[in-house]
Formats: C-alpha cells, structure tokens, sequence
C-alpha cells in the first residue's frame, strides 16, 4: 500500500472548473474521507485518479510512482493504474457468481488459472465471504454485495482502494454495518483508502482524516475528526459538520448583545473577540441550562429521542435548537413546553460576514 499526492492539479469540463490548483495527501494505510456538497467535484478527483479523465494542470502520484504529471506529459492509462474501486452503480455484476466477480480484474490481466482461483478465494476470506463463493448476488444481502465488490478492489493487490459513495444504497442499519466492516477490512490489510461521501456522519465514523471540500472545488479543511469539530477552520466547516445554531450579535454603547429582534445583552464574549458584524455559532448540546443565567428563553417543544431531548426554544423573537443528554435531564429536571428557561453558551465561535473566525 501506498500514499496518494494530488498537486495542483485543475480539472475543467469545456467553460467549467470544477477545482483548480487542488492539493491533497492520504497518507498510507489510512483512510481520508473526502467530503462535500452534492456537485463539488469528489468524483471528478476520483476520475482522475483512475485516469478516467484529464487533469489541465498537477500531478498525481501513488508512493513513488508518477501516475500524472502535466508538466512532463506523463499519464499512466487507466488499466495500468493499479487502483481498486468500489463505487455506488458499479457494485456487482449480476449474471456473476461471486467468485466470477472477484476473478475478474485478474482475468483481465490475463493471469493463470491457479493464481486466479487462489487470490480471489484469499480476497473472499479478507471480507469473510468464502462461502459464498458460487452464489449469484441476487442471492446476497446489500451488505453481501458490497463485501464481493471490496473483495474484487483488492484483489489485484492495488496500491490503493478509492470508494465513492459506496453504502449510499444501502438502509440505515446496513450502512451503519459496512462502516464497521470498510473499517475491519481496512485495518486488516493495512489498506490505503479514499473514501469519497457527501455523509459527515459516515465520514466521521471511518476516518482516520477528513478533507472537506466547498462547493467551488476548493479545499477548506484537511485534518483529524478532532480537528474538524474542535478546531473548525470557517463556518462553512462549523455548519457541515452537524447542526448549529446562529445568532447575530451587535454592539451598542459599549454593550454587546444578541441580537434576537429584541436586544439581549451578552456579557461572555471571549477578550479580543470584536462582536460587530459578527455572529455567534454554537452547537445544538453547547447550549446549557442554567438557572443563574440572565439569558432567558421560552421552551416550545420538546422531543424525546431515546437517549436525548430535542428542545426549540424561543429566544426574542429566534428559535433556537438545543440538545440534552437524558442524564443531563436528570441533573437539570424536566424543563417542560411553555416555561421560561435560563441558558448559557459552551463553545461559542465568532465569524465575520464571510465566515472566517473571528
Ligand atoms: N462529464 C462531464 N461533463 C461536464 N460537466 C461535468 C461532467 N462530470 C461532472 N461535471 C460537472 O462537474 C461538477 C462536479 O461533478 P462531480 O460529479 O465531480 O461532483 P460530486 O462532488 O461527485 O457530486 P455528488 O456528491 O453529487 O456525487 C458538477 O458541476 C458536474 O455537473
Ligand atoms: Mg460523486
């Protein structure tokens, strides 16, 4: 297994780029989860990886090898790339049996009979699937299927597995169980992965970095699942990255306030935060209860969620969501539809108009 180095690279289609001047490592037997809005570009890197289009500018490099260098007009075809891929509408053929499937990338690459039938049936075993070896996939579960199409990425011993969108299909409790296993799988063969979705929670589960790409193409963060939720780089990470809430604020003589259509004053602005022009983001469970605090709000639903409550609540003339652990009901009490209800601000984080941190 390898690491993968885009650089600079620039993918347009006609008039439209896509990304330009791109950068981005997964460092070897790692998984980085790329991740961004529906249009961005993912599977355009991806096509690019598996040489299935043509970068303008950069250059893509797989361990040592150079697999794209525009510069140097170098551009490794597709069959020769050495990458396994599983991707959403490219899982399994139909009309062959497990074994056909998983033998296939090494019959294309015109290999003897013997060799053929002992890798796939070592492929089959590293995603437990062995035994169903002579199964059509309509025999399978959707889980089945995707461990036949992992099987058949890594059969061929690539430098490295990219999987776009590959449990998008899937129902939420199957989806929850590939994770686990991409993550057993990866674990075990020390792979090297992309994994390509537009799901943070999926992303979050697997990764061991995530890169978040905004919808022009660019790249806006790239660091550790800590990273990202601790340490958001922009709002646009902030708000992709789970449910939040946004409240302007405002400053008038001297005072700081949110501002809720009516005026609340705000006396915990972190020193060195300016709050004009500025708005507060905070996370759905960094808002807290609390009875001392002179920022009141009305409750106006609450839901129970089996292991937390789900409150709007109506703070001047915004709602505002928040979450709270059913231990933390415990501690605090019920807090029921109707009642007014102190809350302070864990975490809060500054942006300016343009989302940039305060
Ligand atoms: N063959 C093509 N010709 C022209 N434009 C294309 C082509 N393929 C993709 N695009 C455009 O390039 C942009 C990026 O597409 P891409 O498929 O890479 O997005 P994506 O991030 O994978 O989205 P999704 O999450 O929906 O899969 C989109 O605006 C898309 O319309
Ligand atoms: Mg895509």
């Amino acid at each position: 297994m390898a690491n993968v180095r885009f650089e600079h690279l620039t993918v347009r289609y006609s008039e439209h780029t896509v990304f330009s001047d791109f950068s981005l490592e997964v460092e070897s037997g790692q998984i980085l989860c790329l991740v961004g809005p529906s249009g961005c570009g993912k599977t355009t890197l991806v096509r690019a990886l598996l040489g299935l289009n043509k970068p303008e500018t950069g250059t893509i490099t797989v361990g040592e090898r150079v697999l794209f260098d525009a510069k140097r007009r170098v551009n490794v075809p597709a069959e020769k790339r050495n990458i396994g891929i599983v991707f959403q509408d490219y899982a399994v053929w139909p009309h062959m049996t497990v074994i056909e499937n998983v033998s296939y990338p090494l019959k294309k690459q015109r290999r003897n009979k013997q060799e053929i039938r002992e890798r796939a049936m070592k492929a089959l075993e590293q995603v437990h699937m062995t035994e169903y070896a002579n199964h059509l996939p309509s025999q399978l579960s959707g889980g089945q299927q995707q461990r036949v199409a992992i099987a058949r990425a890594l059969v061929t011993d690539s430098d490295v597995v990219v999987m776009d969108e590959p449990i998008t299909n899937l129902d939420a409790k199957l989806r929850e169980e590939m994770l686990l296993e991409i993550r057993m799988i990866q674990k075990r063969l020390g792979a090297t992965i992309l994994y390509i979705t537009h799901d943070q929670q999926s992303a979050l589960q697997l990764c061991d970095r995530m890169a978040i790409m905004r919808q022009d193409g660019s790249l806006c963060q790239c660091g550790t699942d800590e990273d990202i939720i601790l340490r958001p780089a922009d709002r646009f990470v902030f708000e992709f990255i789970g449910v939040s809430n946004f409240i302007p604020l405002c400053v008038e003589g001297g005072r700081t306030y949110l501002d809720c259509g009516e005026k609340i004053p705000f006396a915990d602005l972190p020193a060195g935060v300016d709050a004009r022009g500025k708005e507060m983001g905070v996370r759905l469970n960094d808002v807290v209860f609390d009875r001392q605090s002179p920022i009141e709000a009305t409750v106006t639903s609450r839901v129970f969620l089996g292991s937390e409550y789900n409150y709007f609540l109506r703070l001047g003339q915004r709602d505002i969501r928040v979450q709270q652990s059913t231990l933390d009901a415990r501690t605090f009490g019920m807090v029921a539809a109707g009642e007014r209800v102190g809350i302070r601000f864990l975490n809060p984080r500054f942006y300016d108009g343009k989302g940039a941190m305060a």
